[in-house]
């Protein structure tokens, strides 16, 4: 695609090193080109296929940016450990992370199979947990130097969703991870925050996307009137790593349309 750093004088993160969790689609893609544009060098994390994590660094190297892909399983400690630091030999260091892979799937709760709910909260808490403790002990050896651990929240940190129930408990979780990571962190310079998503148009929502009714219901419940874009979480993401942020710590960025204003209600 066709990419370009932001001008000198407009970049956030020149000189960061940044490690995007599941990087190679959607917010996690979006935030890697945006993080890149602002001058960090970004670790692309990816599982499966390494195509698109390729793609995104080779348009971010041929710019004139920094970028590697990563393999790794967020929810397997071998594959984080083995990857943060593979993750720190090719950027010389580590200064921002972003929580950001994460799955979902339907079910109500009288047929959510374990093997599903485990699945989610794997990835979503446990992955976050798991970077989050390779990234504070990497972080913490850099004292006086701009650092943050961030995480992809969800508006449904906040609201429960029907048929989510695994979801809701892995966001809701990563609330008061955060803020207590946050406590623990902030006194050695590093910030912990989250971003809260609402209904933005990646691939999680690929089904919804496809029946124009189902869209429909979905934007009725944001006040703003429209899906939210991956580029409004991706500048929201490079606002809340750069020192513009610096008083910013253990707080949700709600990015949502106003989805959080519970609409329902009126
Ligand atoms: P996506 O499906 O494009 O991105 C999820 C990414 O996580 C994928 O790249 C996937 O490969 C990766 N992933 C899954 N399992 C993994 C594992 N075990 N290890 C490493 N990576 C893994 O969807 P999207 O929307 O970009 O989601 C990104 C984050 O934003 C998720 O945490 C999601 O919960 C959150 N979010 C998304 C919203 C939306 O409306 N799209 C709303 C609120 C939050």
């Amino acid at each position: 695609m066709a990419f370009s750093l932001h001008p000198p004088d407009a970049r956030l993160l020149e000189g960061r090193r940044a490690l995007v969790t599941g990087g190679s689609s959607g917010i996690g893609a979006g935030t890697c080109y945006e993080l890149a544009a602002h001058g960090a060098a970004v670790a692309v994390n990816y599982v499966g296929s390494d195509e698109a994590a390729r793609q995104i660094c080779a348009d971010i190297e041929a710019a004139g940016g920094t970028a590697v892909p990563i393999e790794m399983d967020v929810a397997d400690e071998a594959a984080v450990q083995g990857g943060f630091a593979a993750a720190v030999d090719a950027l010389g260091g580590l200064d921002l992370l972003l929580n950001n892979a994460g799955v979902e799937k339907a079910y109500a709760l009288v047929d959510m199979p374990l093997d599903t709910w485990r699945m989610v909260l794997d990835v979503n808490l446990t992955g976050a947990f798991l970077c989050s403790r390779e990234a504070a002990r990497i972080m913490t050896k850099a004292p006086g130097t701009p650092r943050a651990i961030l995480m992809m929240s969800s508006v449904h940190e906040v609201i429960p969703w029907e048929n989510f129930s695994h979801y809701c408990a892995s966001k809701g979780g990563m609330k008061l991870f955060a803020q207590t990571i946050a406590k623990e962190l902030a006194p050695q310079g590093i910030r912990v925050a989250s971003i809260a998503p609402g209904a933005i148009a990646t691939p999680i929502n690929a089904d919804v996307l496809a029946d124009p009714e189902a869209s429909k219901r979905v934007v009725a419940e944001v006040p703003y009137g429209r899906w939210g874009q991956v580029a409004d979480i991706a500048q929201a993401v490079a606002w809340l790593a750069s020192t513009q942020a610096d008083y910013v710590v253990g707080s949700t960025l709600f990015v949502d349309g106003g989805m959080a204003l519970y609409p329902g209600f009126s």
